[in-house]
Order: structure tokens, then C-alpha cells, then sequence
């Protein structure tokens, strides 16, 4: 050694490592102190002693199924590909979304995250500018499941529900559930709905001006007339003669008069005898009419129709009510004939008493829509109601199994058809759910659904659709609550129950 070397002031060489690991030793014991004196702490507090137990895991956290706490090692997995197919691959791309207005429906399968509709913002929004829907799907898939869900969410955000005719008397408890009011109808039921109710005054006309009397007593005559002629359409099967359109006119006026005079209101029983005593009109057209009709009208007030719509309404329409609906199930095993009459009166009924701008914002939903379809008279009335849903605030949803269910109203190429197509043109929100192989073409060109779609229809899972609107296609998967899947399930276990139900109260 140097004696340079040796006489050199000894230079204290600051040891960065060194302190590093004493930091660290010292950081960690002040953390166990803390933590010390926090249990000790803990161990002395009353409250801990209370009904609530301490944490029992440990530093790592709770241990539970994927929290990724524990001793679990998170292993992420490459995906080997090649960089030609990484330059032209778009991994994260989303579908569009409606955005976060209006209530839940479920999740965006296609990765837009919740899935949220609500038609009257839609409509405000201008993405949507018809307020109807129809839903399409093969038997137990989910679409009455989906319409009692978006119904009961609405309701419960301040919305009404009217159910135009529950076939199967599924909604019954959905309504019950939301505090609303059922009326039954069907052979021996003992409830009676009069078609010619004048239904509710609403202040504002379709224009939104104040409706004068004149005005309202003018809506009232069509609506009457539009449901006799539909009655009497349904029950001859052919159009009516210019005579007997007359003489039904002239005793839909006599039988109001003699209502009046009873302090009443007209029901069907005062337009046949205006009728009868038509039957000796000296202009033998206007006999033969009135006795053609009188003939037919009779139908109304005997055999598996008595009782159901010869008298005043028994029940009473709750238009305050959160929800209401027509129960016809009891119906089921009647004629032909007899279900298309009560569907048209019940859903005319309904229709009158719902169409009314002051009643606030309502859906009114068609369940098993496919009978109202095959009735040209019922489907008539449907697309002239249609087209005033939004004067009244109203938002239709037709439930039907495939878009061909819409050629049951008529031969391809007839007038009938294009209405029901007129029908599906007007839904400007149309679901579709899983489809079977027959119906998957029709679908496919009627509703002009890309190659994907087309084939996603085939496969998609229950309560999972395919929803189209405002130009744009969405996968949603409709989530149900538990106390929601109880409510809405139509296990046949369950829907026996209902009818035994429904048989005690009957
Ligand atoms: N989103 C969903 N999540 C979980 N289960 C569901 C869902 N939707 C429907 N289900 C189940 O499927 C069953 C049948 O549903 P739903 O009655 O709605 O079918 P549907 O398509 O209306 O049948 P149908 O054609 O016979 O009227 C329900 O009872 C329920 O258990
Ligand atoms: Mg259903």
C-alpha cells in the first residue's frame, strides 16, 4: 500500500442498497405495528363483540371463486397468429349502442354493454318514429318473458300496462303483482263488457286541440258503428251490403235514444230490437236488411257468446290503475267464431278505454298475436289503431310465433295481407328470437337480415334476440330478476296452478 494511499482521509461511502433494505425493514415493522395495534384496538372495542364477527381472511384478501386473491397466479394465454391476420384483425370492435336512457332490458351481447329502451325517449330522440313492436320466436323461447319484463320495469318507472287479450291467463299474476285489476271473461265468468261503451273522455283531440262535445260524441258514434260492422263481419264472414250498413246505422241511433230514455247505456240487446221493429219497414230493402241483421246480432246474445257482451259492463276499467288486462283463457276450446268476437270486442273495449292522451304513457301488449291476426275484421281495427298510438301515447307490442303467422290474414297478394304486412312495416322495433329452420327464410327476406343473422336466428339461446331498430341490429340477452323468473314462468306445473287458482276465484 501507498503511503498516499495510507494517509488518505478515511471517506464514508453512503450504501444506497444497504439503505434501501433498511427502509424496506423498517417500512415493513411500522406496518405490523399498525396493524398490531389496530387488532388490539379492535380486541378492546365493544362493538367487535357485537353481532357483527371480524374479518376472518387474511393479508391476501377474502378468498373466493376468481376474486384473484390467495395464491391463485393469473396465467394469460397468447394467441398465436400471424402478423398478416394481426394487421387486418380488430379485436375490440363493438356494436353500436342506444346509450344509457330508458330501463334495462338486459345485456349487449355484441359487447355494447346494458342494454336500455325506452320507446318514448327513442321516438323524442328521432331514432324510432313508429310506436309499435312486434316479437317473433318459436314456441318457449322467451318472448312473453321479455314483454312482462319491459312491461312490469315500466310500470314500476311510472308507466301504465294494458293487456288487450291474455289467451292464456299468464299475465293475470303479473298484473295482480303490480296492484292492477283483472276482468275475466268467458263462458259462465259471470263478467259482462258492453262493446258500445263510449269508453273514456280524453280533453285533448288526435290534433291535441280541446275536443268539443260534438267532437267526442262523433268519436263515440264511429267507434260503435267500426265494432258492430266488425261484429258483423266476423259472424257472416262478408263484407256488408249499403243496406245493411244503413240499417244497422239507423238502429245503432234508435237503440242509443231508447238507452237514453232508460237512463242507461246502449248495449247490443237495443240495437236488435231497433232491428226487429225495422224487420216491417215499408222499403222491403231496408226489411230484408234489418232481418239479416237482427238475425246475425242474435248470435251475440245466445249459445257460447251469452253473457259475455249482451248488457252493461260489469267490470269496472280501472284507467288509474298501473296495469289491467283482459283474462280470455277461459275461452279456450270455443269456436272459432267465438274467440275472434271476444277478441274483437275485448280488444275494442281495451282500445276505447285506453285511448286517451290524459292517461299518461302506456303499453298496451297483444299476446298469442296470431289470433288477432287471422281475423280480418280484428286486424282491420288494429292497423286503423296503430296509426293514433302515438297521438295517445300508446306503444303496442304484438307477440307472434313467425312473420308467417301475418299470411294467415289473407292470400299473398290480397288486401288483407298487405295490412298485416302494413303491420309489420309500422313496428319500427322488431325482435326476433330463435326461429326453426322453416321459418328462418321468410324471416330472412322479409325483415332483410344479413348472412349472420340470419344464421345467429338458428342458434340463439333462450331470452337471447335479436333486436332491430333504428338501422341498427343488437344481440341482447334479457335478464330476469329471481322474484321476475318466478313471476313470468309458464311451467306447465305453474300454469296448472293458475287455472286452479282461477277456477277457486271463479
Ligand atoms: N330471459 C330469460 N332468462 C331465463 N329464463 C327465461 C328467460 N326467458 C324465458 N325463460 C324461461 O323460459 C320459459 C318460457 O318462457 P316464455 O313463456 O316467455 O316463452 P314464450 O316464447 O312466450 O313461449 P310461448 O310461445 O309458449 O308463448 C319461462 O318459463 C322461463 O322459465
Ligand atoms: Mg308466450
Amino acid at each position: 500500500m501507498s503511503p498516499t494511499t495510507k494517509n488518505r482521509p478515511k471517506i464514508e461511502v453512503f450504501d444506497f442498497y444497504q439503505a434501501n433494505r433498511e427502509g424496506k425493514r423498517a417500512s415493513i415493522t411500522s406496518t405490523r405495528q399498525v396493524i398490531k395495534a389496530l387488532k388490539a384496538a379492535q380486541d378492546q372495542s365493544p362493538e367487535t363483540t357485537g353481532d357483527f364477527p371480524r374479518p376472518t381472511w387474511g393479508r391476501g384478501g377474502q378468498r373466493r371463486p376468481r376474486s384473484l386473491h390467495g395464491i391463485g397466479i393469473l396465467r394469460t394465454r397468447g394467441v398465436p397468429t400471424t402478423a398478416h391476420t394481426g394487421a387486418t384483425a380488430y379485436p375490440y370492435v363493438a356494436g353500436t349502442s342506444l346509450g344509457a336512457d330508458g330501463l334495462y332490458i338486459g345485456r349487449d351481447l355484441n359487447g355494447g354493454g346494458a342494454f336500455c329502451f325506452d320507446p318514448w325517449q327513442l321516438y323524442e330522440r328521432g331514432i324510432i318514429s313508429g310506436m309499435s313492436m312486434i316479437l317473433f320466436g318459436q314456441v318457449g323461447v322467451g318472448k312473453s318473458s321479455l314483454a312482462k319484463s319491459f312491461a312490469v320495469r315500466l310500470v314500476q318507472a311510472g308507466r301504465k300496462l294494458s293487456v288487450a287479450s291474455d289467451k292464456k291467463g299468464e299475465w293475470t299474476r303479473v298484473v295482480h303483482a303490480l296492484g292492477g285489476s283483472v276482468i275475466q271473461v268467458g263462458p259462465g265468468m259471470g263478467t259482462r263488457i258492453n262493446p258500445l261503451d263510449p269508453g273514456t273522455r280524453p280533453s285533448l283531440n288526435a290534433q291535441g286541440e280541446p275536443l268539443s262535445d260534438e267532437g267526442w260524441a262523433m268519436t263515440v258514434r264511429t267507434r260503435r258503428m267500426a265494432i258492430l260492422v266488425t261484429l258483423v263481419r266476423i259472424l257472416t264472414n262478408r263484407e256488408l251490403s249499403p243496406a245493411e250498413h244503413h240499417v244497422l246505422s239507423m238502429a245503432l241511433d234508435t237503440g242509443v235514444q231508447a238507452a237514453q230514455t232508460r237512463g242507461g247505456i246502449v248495449i247490443i240487446p237495443d240495437v236488435i230490437d231497433a232491428l226487429e221493429a225495422a224487420k216491417d219497414h215499408p222499403d222491403r230493402l231496408v226489411a230484408e236488411a234489418s232481418s239479416v241483421m237482427a238475425m246475425t246480432l242474435h248470435r251475440m246474445t245466445t249459445g257460447d257468446l251469452a253473457g259475455m257482451f249482451d248488457g252493461e259492463t260489469t267490470a269496472h276499467f280501472a284507467a288509474d290503475a298501473p296495469a289491467t288486462s283482459i283474462d280470455t283463457s277461459a275461452l279456450q276450446g270455443a269456436s272459432p267464431e267465438a274467440v275472434r268476437v271476444v277478441n274483437a270486442c275485448s280488444g275494442a273495449w281495451t282500445e276505447a278505454m285506453v285511448t286517451t292522451s290524459d292517461g299518461g304513457q302506456r303499453i298496451v301488449v297483444y299476446e298469442e298475436g296470431w289470433d288477432n291476426i287471422s281475423s280480418e275484421a280484428d286486424l282491420r281495427r288494429m292497423v286503423e289503431s296503430w296509426k293514433l298510438a302515438r297521438a295517445y301515447g300508446i306503444f303496442n307490442v304484438l307477440i307472434l310465433h313467425k312473420i308467417a303467422d301475418l299470411d294467415m290474414a289473407g292470400d299473398r297478394g290480397s288486401k288483407m295481407a298487405a295490412m298485416a304486412k302494413s303491420l309489420l312495416a309500422d313496428a319500427d322495433v322488431k325482435v326476433i328470437y330463435r326461429q326453426d329452420r322453416s321459418a328462418l327464410r321468410v324471416t330472412t327476406d322479409e325483415l332483410e337480415l344479413s348472412d349472420r343473422e340470419r344464421s345467429l336466428l338458428k342458434y340463439l339461446d333462450e331470452g337471447v334476440g335479436l333486436w332491430r331498430l333504428g338501422g341498427s341490429s343488437f344481440q341482447v340477452k334479457n335478464d330476469l330478476t329471481r322474484v321476475e323468473l318466478g313471476l313470468f314462468n309458464t311451467d306447465e306445473r305453474l300454469v296448472t296452478a293458475t287455472a286452479t287458482e282461477r277456477q277457486a276465484r271463479a
